[in-house]
């Protein structure tokens, strides 16, 4: 098989890549390790900035996320009891976020792929990628029993954090810089009402909690846990017991309950891959990054990500001009570091650290009151919040 754009994964990264590459006539193969049935049901985070829903209805597959997307143009700080409004749209020129599933998000873009014709392999076993500093790169893998191999121009390593795309990097060419932060958070989706209409992030003496949702019906809730906890040891009374305690404020606020639909855990890691290129492989969202979730900038840096590789292979195919491609790692890398130290930020003012000293959490509730009280402050958080420009 030829192909121009070899892309690895069918998360958001690949996908959205794919629609962009086929809206400019350029030919694409994307091969996804996972079937689809489990890409769609995978549940993961659900907030899109501004940037990442503008894009999604100009690429014209926005409709459900229209129709079924909840705009917030706000959220709540919650500390020492008490819940903190911060005005979004007010703060950011009429700007919001909308939560909606990364899930919903995927299930929207193969269906606009499945409807291009355009090749899309999942269960691949054995995914490999070979030359990737020559002019023809490719992709191996075993298909329905076959072995089949894409020859392309460029390879795209939208293959996430567990991807095979960045490890097939010389380690020489390539710099890590990360940091593990020593907790994670259980997340529940409960079959409960909402009973705020906006996202809710609480730093408690307990840890960390946050309320979101995904439906009118169903919320979605964490809490800070150690960071290799086994969720085996959390009955869902227990989990229902921990989240009241942290959530609950003095007005009386606190989710609703209901039957708990799945749990688990995730660790928290912030991790970058510089540069985001090698040869003609270039990595795009979790290959490259990780963000802790607190910042809910995940699925929002994928999107940025494949918008300047998109307008870079546009400018490439068009016009011959291999500029854009050569400054795409130095391009993406501003963004992705800005949503590093806001992500750190949010992560670190947030969340009980078990080393911490007790001046350390009496400076992180001055934090949170000056945020809560500074005009200035919250115009910060909401700018970064509803997401900086997707700059090319
Ligand atoms: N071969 C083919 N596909 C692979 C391989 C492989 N060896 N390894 C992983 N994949 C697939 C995964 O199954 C997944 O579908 O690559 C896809 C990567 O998708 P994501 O992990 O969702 O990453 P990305 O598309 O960059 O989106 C970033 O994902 O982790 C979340 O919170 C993060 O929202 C953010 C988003
Ligand atoms: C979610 O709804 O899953 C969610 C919301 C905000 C975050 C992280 C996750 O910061």
């Amino acid at each position: 098989m030829r192909t121009q754009v070899g892309i690895v994964g069918a998360g958001p990264a690949g996908l959205l890549l794919g629609h962009l590459l086929h809206q400019q006539g350029i030919d694409s193969v994307i091969v996804e390790n996972r079937s689809q049935e489990y890409v769609i049901e995978r549940v993961r985070a659900g907030v899109l900035e501004q940037g990442t829903v503008d894009l999604m209805m100009q690429m014209g597959v926005g409709e459900r996320l229209q129709q079924q997307g909840l705009r917030h143009e706000g959220l709540y700080i919650s500390f020492a009891g008490r819940r903190h409004h911060v005005h979004l749209a007010e703060l950011t020129g009429g700007k919001a976020i909308t939560v909606y599933g990364q899930n919903e998000v995927v299930k929207d873009l193969i269906g606009a792929r499945t409807a291009t014709g355009r090749p899309l392999y999942f269960e691949a076993a054995q995914v490999a990628v070979h030359d990737l500093d020559s002019a023809r790169p490719r992709i191996t893998f075993q298909h329905g029993g076959r072995s089949e191999e894409v020859t392309c121009d460029f390879l795209a390593g939208c293959d996430g954090f567990h991807g095979i795309c960045r490890p097939a990097i010389p380690s020489s060419a390539v710099k890590i810089y990360e940091r593990e932060y020593p907790f994670g958070w259980l997340g529940i989706l409960a079959e409960a009402a909402p009973s705020c209409e906006e996202l809710v992030y609480t730093s408690h003496e307990r840890g960390f909690a946050l309320f979101s949702m995904r439906s009118p019906q169903i919320t979605r809730l964490y809490f800070q846990v150690p960071p290799e906890e086994d969720i085996g040891k959390w009955s869902d009374d227990a989990i229902w017991d921990e989240m009241l305690k942290r959530m609950t404020t003095a007005d009386g606020w606190a989710p609703n309950t209901g039957r708990i639909l799945q749990k688990g855990v995730t660790p928290m890691r912030s991790f970058v891959a510089e540069p985001m290129r090698y040869g003609n492989l270039f990595l795009a969202g979790d290959s490259a990054h990780i963000v802790p979730p607190t910042g809910a900038k995940g699925l929002n840096l994928a999107a940025s990500d494949v918008v300047v590789l998109a307008k870079a292979l546009t400018s490439f195919y068009r016009n011959g001009d291999p500029v854009l491609l050569d400054r795409y790692s130095e391009i993406c890398l501003r963004r992705v570091w800005k949503a590093q130290r806001f992500s750190w930020w949010m992560t670190s003012t947030l969340h009980r650290f078990p080393d911490a000293a007790e001046f350390d959490y009496r400076r992180q509730l001055a934090d949170l009151d000056y945020l809560t009280s500074s005009r200035a402050a919250m115009t910060s958080l909401a700018e970064n919040y509803v997401g900086l420009p997707m700059e090319v």
